[in-house]
C-alpha cells in the first residue's frame, strides 16, 4: 500500500492494554499508526511490534492532560502526514476512591484524563477532518458509564457516562462535515486496569466475574480493537453518535 493510501490513525494510551491491541490491529490493516502514551518504553515496543509485522507506526510521548501537547501533536502529525483520518481516544484511568476520600483533585484528575482528554484531542483534530470532509473518532467509555454503577469509582462512572454525551454531541455537530464519532463500552477486559488489585477487580475476582459473563470468559484487548477498527471503517459509514457495548453478554445476562 502506498503511503498516500494509508490512513493516519492516532491512538492514545496505546502502550499497553486495549490501546496497544488497537494500535496493532490498525497496523495490521495497513494504516500508519501514531502510537501515543505516557509510557514511553511500552509505546516504543508497540511501534516495534507493528514494524516487525510489516506495518507502519511511530511513537509520541503524549499526555492527554495537556492542551498544548495535544495541539502540538496534531499540528506535527498533520504537517508530516497531511491529515489525520482516525482518532482512537482510549487513554484512561480508574482509581478506586471511597466517596469520603474523593477530593476535588482526585475527581478532577479522572475527568481530566477520561473525559476532557478525549475532548481536547477531538477539538484539535476536528478542523482538519472537517476541512477534508472525512474522519472517524472512536472514544472509550465503559459498561460502568452506560449501565452499571461502580462503588468507590463514582468519578470514573461519571466520567465514562460523560463520554456518552460527548460522543452524541460531537457526532451531531460534525455529521454534516463527514466526521463520524462513536464509542465503545467494554465489559471486563483482561488488562492491567482490570487486574489491578488496588483499583479494580484484581486477578482472582476477575476470574470469578468471568463465570457470570454469558460467553464464559473475560474480554481481550483484541476483542475491543476489532470493534474499534469496524467503527473507524467505511463499513460503519452510516453510524454516528453510538456507543457499542462489547461485554460478552454481561449486561443482557440474567442471574
Ligand atoms: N479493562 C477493562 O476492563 C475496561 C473496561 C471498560 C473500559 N475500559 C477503558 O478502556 C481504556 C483502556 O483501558 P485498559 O484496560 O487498556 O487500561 P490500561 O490501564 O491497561 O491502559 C491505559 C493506558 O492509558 C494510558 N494513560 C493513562 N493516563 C494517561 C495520560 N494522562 N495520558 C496519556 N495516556 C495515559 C496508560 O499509560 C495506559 O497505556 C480506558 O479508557 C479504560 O477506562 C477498560
Amino acid at each position: 500500500m502506498s503511503n498516500q493510501k494509508k490512513r493516519i490513525v492516532i491512538i492514545t494510551g496505546a502502550g499497553i492494554g486495549i490501546g496497544a491491541a488497537t494500535a496493532k490491529a490498525f497496523g495490521a490493516l495497513g494504516d500508519h499508526v501514531v502510537v501515543t502514551d505516557i509510557l514511553e518504553a511500552e509505546g516504543r515496543a508497540v511501534v516495534e511490534a507493528i514494524s516487525a509485522a510489516g506495518g507502519s507506526a511511530e511513537f509520541h510521548r503524549y499526555d492527554v492532560r495537556s492542551t498544548a501537547a495535544t495541539d502540538a501533536l496534531v499540528a506535527d502529525v498533520e504537517a508530516r502526514h497531511g491529515r489525520i483520518d482516525v482518532v482512537v481516544a482510549n487513554a484512561g484511568i480508574a482509581h478506586r476512591t471511597k466517596l469520603a476520600d474523593l477530593t476535588d483533585e482526585k475527581w478532577d484528575l479522572t475527568f481530566d484524563i477520561d473525559l476532557k482528554g478525549i475532548f481536547r484531542l477531538v477539538r484539535a483534530a476536528a478542523p482538519g477532518m472537517r476541512a477534508r470532509r472525512s474522519g472517524a473518532v472512536v472514544a472509550l467509555s465503559s459498561i460502568m458509564g452506560v449501565a452499571y454503577g461502580w462503588d468507590e469509582h463514582v468519578h470514573y462512572s461519571a466520567a465514562k457516562s460523560g463520554v456518552v454525551g460527548l460522543v452524541r454531541g460531537l457526532a451531531v455537530e460534525m455529521a454534516r462535515d463527514g466526521v463520524r464519532v462513536n464509542g465503545i463500552a467494554p465489559g471486563y477486559i483482561r488488562t492491567a486496569q482490570l487486574l489491578s488489585e488496588e483499583n479494580s477487580l484484581g486477578p482472582a475476582a476477575a476470574e470469578k466475574a468471568a463465570e457470570f459473563i454469558p460467553m464464559g470468559r473475560l474480554g481481550t484487548g483484541e476483542d475491543i480493537a476489532d470493534v474499534a477498527a469496524f467503527l473507524a471503517s467505511d463499513s460503519a459509514r452510516y453510524m454516528t453518535g453510538q456507543v457499542l457495548v462489547v461485554d460478552g453478554g454481561l449486561l443482557v445476562g440474567r442471574y
